[in-house]
């Protein structure tokens, strides 16, 4: 049996960073892109140019430095749009433009449009995408609720115009495995020209399908599958790439299709999502769960001990889980460190690692284990230094039948300040003295503390959600102190909505632009 190609197009940095709370940094975007890259992403949707300054910069910058990914930019279907989306992929080796518009009745409703008006349409955005990059892709927005023959309609206008890749999305999660897989065989024989362009599908998770979607459409003809890392997306998220890409590797046997990625490079770039996307990982998530490869009960561990794979249908290392978590204890040296690092993804200059080595010396002091988990959340805490607001000393007295006190230090633009503030508990009284010393209006829309392993002495991971004026930013730290953990969170978040309000000052803020078209 002879496999067929299947394209991976990425879109973690696009609708992943969508998601309410998923914004990352300028140099965060940077990273993740050069992961995708060096994993063997196909093609890399870097961002929505026309969104914000901070789109637009990250999606140039990022087409400037990818080696083998085809860069891709999202505009809605208008020239002004284009023009910004060409503008910043064209320094690709590779470059595409991705222009789409909502083609249900729902959406033709929100645009004023006819279903004559939005052909035209449709046919002069790829008419003009086309005049500008050979490599265009169309997107019949919520197509799997827009009526078979306008859809249809719309589809061949796209290919007519030139469109080389033709996008089906199930822009609400709305469709089953059965339809899907029907949809893009109907339209492949229907529509003329399918034969000489790529159909790619585009998941959403609401009723939790979009992998088993994605893999129907495949088999419907579809070879190119849109995806974001740890399922990152919208509302429920998009289809996750390390769950088709693995489906298709571990059932090559009835799914026989080969993809360019380097699976071993997986859980690297899993924790780091999770890591600047302020979303964590849950721990029974397939693949990249904390649980995905852990055998616990009693029958499984004696299974597993016979033979691996009474209970294993790939191996912890297919995904880049090595052997053992357990790393390192405080006799463990600098090159041990930088090692360990460069094999978790993180590629460090001389005076970073320095600041990671004195971390990771306190950190093996206060705990008699350092694992994998410990040494990501000291390098994100390390990535922390850049920031304007820093914890500098935190002193908290707690106790049964009274308020605590949180005796606060920070360090806010180079100028340190203390204040002692009261609170309904340790994490109250802290996070008030927070905005007594940087007072702010941020709602606190979510608080969560994790263990990152196991014991008394493991580190506590927090995640903290601000939102300010419709911006929303999470922040996280990890501590082998959980009150030390939440202020760093929670002053993470603050330093993130800082980057937001001045990366929304000079443009067009992302919240502003919805798919609704500017004109
Ligand atoms: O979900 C969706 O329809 C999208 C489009 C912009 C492709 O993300
Ligand atoms: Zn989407």
């Amino acid at each position: 049996m002879t496999k067929d190609r299947v394209l991976i197009f990425d879109t973690t940095l696009r609708d992943g960073e969508q998601s309410p709370g998923a914004t990352m940094t300028h140099e965060e975007k940077l990273e993740i892109a050069d992961m995708l890259d060096d994993m063997g992403v196909d093609i890399i949707e870097a961002g929505f140019p026309i969104a914000s300054e901070g789109d637009f910069r990250a999606v140039s910058e990022i087409a400037k430095r990818a080696s083998t990914s085809t860069i891709c930019g999202l505009s809605r279907a208008n020239f002004k749009d284009i023009d910004r989306c060409w503008e910043a992929v064209k320094y690709a080796k590779s470059p595409r433009i991705h222009t789409f518009i909502g083609t249900s009745p729902f959406h033709r409703d929100m645009h004023n449009l006819t279903m004559d008006a939005m052909a035209e349409r449709i046919h002069d955005a790829v008419t003009h995408a086309r005049n500008l990059c050979d490599n265009v892709q169309w997107s019949s927005m919520d197509a799997t609720r827009t009526e078979w023959d306008f859809l249809r309609r719309t589809i061949d206008i796209a290919i007519k115009a030139g469109a080389t890749t033709i996008n089906i999305p199930d822009t609400v999660g709305y469709t089953e495995p059965v339809e899907s897989a029907d949809l893009i065989r109907r339209l492949i024989a229907e529509v003329e020209g399918a034969e000489g362009v790529i159909f790619s599908t585009h998941c959403h998770n609401d009723l939790g399908m979009a992998t088993a979607n994605s893999l129907a459409a495949v088999a419907g003809g579809a070879r190119q599958i849109e995806c974001t890392i740890n399922g990152l997306g919208e509302r429920a998220g998009n289809t996750a790439l390390e769950e088709v890409v693995m489906a298709m590797r571990v059932r090559g046997d009835i799914m026989p299709y080969d993809t360019g990625i380097e699976t071993t490079k997986i859980m690297n770039i899993s924790r780091r999502v999770a890591a600047v996307s302020g979303f964590p990982v849950q721990f029974n998530k397939a693949i990249v769960g904390k649980n995905a490869f852990a055998h616990e009960s009693g029958i499984h561990q004696d299974g597993m001990l016979k033979n691996a794979q009474t209970f294993e249908i790939m191996r912890p290392e297919d995904v880049g889980l090595t052997e053992t978590n357990l790393v390192m204890g405080k006799h463990s040296g600098r090159a041990a460190l930088r090692a360990k690092l460069k094999d978790l993804g993180y590629e460090m200059a001389e005076n970073q690692l320095n600041d990671v080595f004195v971390r990771f010396k306190e950190l093996a002091d206060r705990k008699k284990e350092v694992y994998d988990d410990d040494l990501i959340a000291l390098v994100r805490q390390n990535e922390a230094l850049e920031d304007h607001v820093k914890l500098v000393s935190l002193r908290v007295t707690c106790g049964t039948g009274g308020p605590a006190d949180a005796e606060l230090t920070l360090n806010i633009d180079g100028t340190e300040s203390s204040v002692i503030a009261s609170g309904d508990g340790p994490v109250d009284a802290s996070f008030n003295a927070v905005k007594q010393l940087y007072p702010h209006n941020a709602r606190l829309q979510l608080y969560q503390v994790h263990a990152v392993t196991e014991g008394t002495d493991a580190q506590a991971t927090v995640s903290c959600r601000l939102e300010e004026e419709g911006r929303i930013a999470t922040g996280q730290s990890a501590d082998t102190d959980t009150v030390v953990a939440s202020v760093r969170a929670y002053v993470n978040a603050i330093n993130r909505l800082i980057v937001r309000r001045e990366k929304s000052a000079p443009g067009i803020d992302r919240k502003e632009v919805n798919y609704k078209d500017v004109g």
